[in-house]
């Protein structure tokens, strides 16, 4: 069945050849089977079982059971045509304890996994850290704790030493800014921790472990490495010197600290940062050569000066004009085109290619009579967004690869299973995958 397009009127424009098309996902929220293998508890496990802290009061023990379907889940992959899939290992599942030697069951799963990818024609983007951490080392102070980035670097070196000859692109770290930020500042994901600026150790010891695990890949696996950041472009809201003041610092804080220091400029002046837990050294580890910058992009962000007495040095205002997605996340595919040169014109020289490792969005997707999923905003968005990135190769910017969030619908962290990303739709009781219409757009979009 071809897609019959009743919102993209003008054609799609040609892109390089080599342009990597993906599609990624994360363990957590697909893999379930949090029982078998060996596997240990992570920080999610806990975190999913408080109550209040999962909106449906749900957890990841089931998620999609990709663990156990996952051969399903690589035909509907491969079936879109694209080159590359983007999943997440579990630490707990190679490391239960967080430390020591490898559990092989655990790694024998991404080992069939993998092979599977391959055998289907499709290259294997394995992510290292999406968020999942051991619980074990969060008992001894999770990401606060430097001995984190060491023990990350050893999980690094166990994987690669059996995946290192397969994976064709390693991301060390999923979006280290909002697991900061959520997970250790605001508390509203695992591991529910409320410091606000305090947090700043764990945006260094993050960085400290991406580096040191650079080195771990690099010395057993010959494939290139990257690490997958968030980014948001500000939108300044209100014209006083305190508001070019306040979305100065939030640019700071969520566009540069995770990305100076990554490409040899050292740390910004953000919000927060603390010299005090950078040692000599550390910035030549974390400077270490990547070969892929990846970006997730979801929307922009309006910013203006706070109220006094705020706790923060910046107020987060709400985006007027945009249409918005089940999230109620704006969409904007300027904002990915503003975010990409905005890189572009700030790192120049040291600059990495550009993959695009998650754009996505949310929409309340139901199955019509005839058991079919027509998601015409998903293929809209996708549409704008596809375009952003083919002007922003345009005018020069090295974008080498575009992954959608998500392939299926999945267990969305603290929104639990209200949030559906997928381009495939997942009938959670049953199990059921039912490709939406946005599924064969993508598919139609990579054939050409
Ligand atoms: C990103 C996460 C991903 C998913 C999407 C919607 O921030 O990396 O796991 O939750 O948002």
């Amino acid at each position: 069945m071809s897609w019959e397009g009743e919102l993209t009127t003008v054609p799609l424009p040609d892109f390089p050849a080599g342009f990597r098309w993906g599609v990624s996902t994360s363990a957590y929220q697909i893999e379930g089977a949090t029982g078998v293998d060996g596997r240990g508890p992570s920080i999610w496990d806990t975190f999913a079982r408080e109550p209040g802290r999962i909106v449906d009061g749900s957890t990841g023990d089931e998620a999609c059971d990709h663990r156990h379907r996952y051969a399903e889940d690589i035909a509907l992959t491969a079936g879109l045509g694209v080159s590359a899939y983007r999943f997440s290992i579990a630490w707990p599942r190679v490391q239960p304890g967080g430390a020591g030697p490898a559990n092989a069951a655990g790694l024998d799963f991404y080992d069939r996994l993998v092979d599977g990818l391959l055998a289907a024609g499709v290259d294997p983007v394995a992510t290292l850290f999406h968020w999942d951490l051991p619980q074990p080392l969060e008992d001894a102070g999770g990401w606060l704790n430097r001995d984190t980035a060491a023990r990350f670097a050893e999980y690094a070196d166990l994987t690669a030493a059996r995946l290192g000859d397969r994976v064709k692109l390693w991301i060390t770290l999923n979006e280290p800014f909002i697991h900061m930020t959520l997970g250790y500042g605001i508390g509203t994901h695992a591991p529910g921790r409320m410091l606000l600026f305090d947090s700043f150790p764990v945006a260094h010891h993050q960085l400290l472990g991406h580096g040191l695990a650079v080195a771990a890949l690099r010395a057993r696996s010959t494939s290139e490495v990257a690490i997958a950041n968030n980014y948001s472009p500000v939108r300044q809201v209100g014209d006083t010197d305190a508001d070019r003041v306040a979305a100065r610092a939030y640019d700071a804080l969520h566009n540069r600290l995770f990305t100076d220091p990554l490409l040899g400029r050292g740390y910004p002046d953000a919000p927060g940062f603390d010299p005090a837990v950078v040692r000599d050294g550390d910035l030549d580890v974390i400077a270490a050569p990547i070969d892929v910058l990846g970006v997730n992009y979801y929307n922009p962000t309006g910013i203006r000066a706070p109220e006094e007495g705020s706790p923060l040095p910046f107020e987060m205002v709400p985006l007027d004009g945009y249409p918005r997605t089940a999230f109620d996340w704006p969409v904007a595919p300027d904002g990915l085109r503003e975010l990409l040169g905005q890189l572009h014109d700030r790192y120049r020289d040291a600059l990495p290619p550009i993959q695009v490792t998650e754009s996505g969005c949310a929409y309340d997707d139901v199955p019509d009579a005839d058991g079919r999923v027509h998601d015409p905003e998903r293929i809209a968005y996708l549409d704008g967004h596809v375009r952003a990135v083919h002007e922003a190769i345009g005018a020069g910017v090295p974008v080498t690869g575009y992954f959608v969030w998500s392939l299926l619908d999945n267990w969305e962290w603290a929104e639990g299973f209200t949030k559906r990303f997928g381009l495939v739709h997942v009938d959670y009781p049953t199990q059921r995958r039912t490709p939406k219409s946005s599924y064969t757009w993508f598919r139609d979009l990579i054939r050409r």
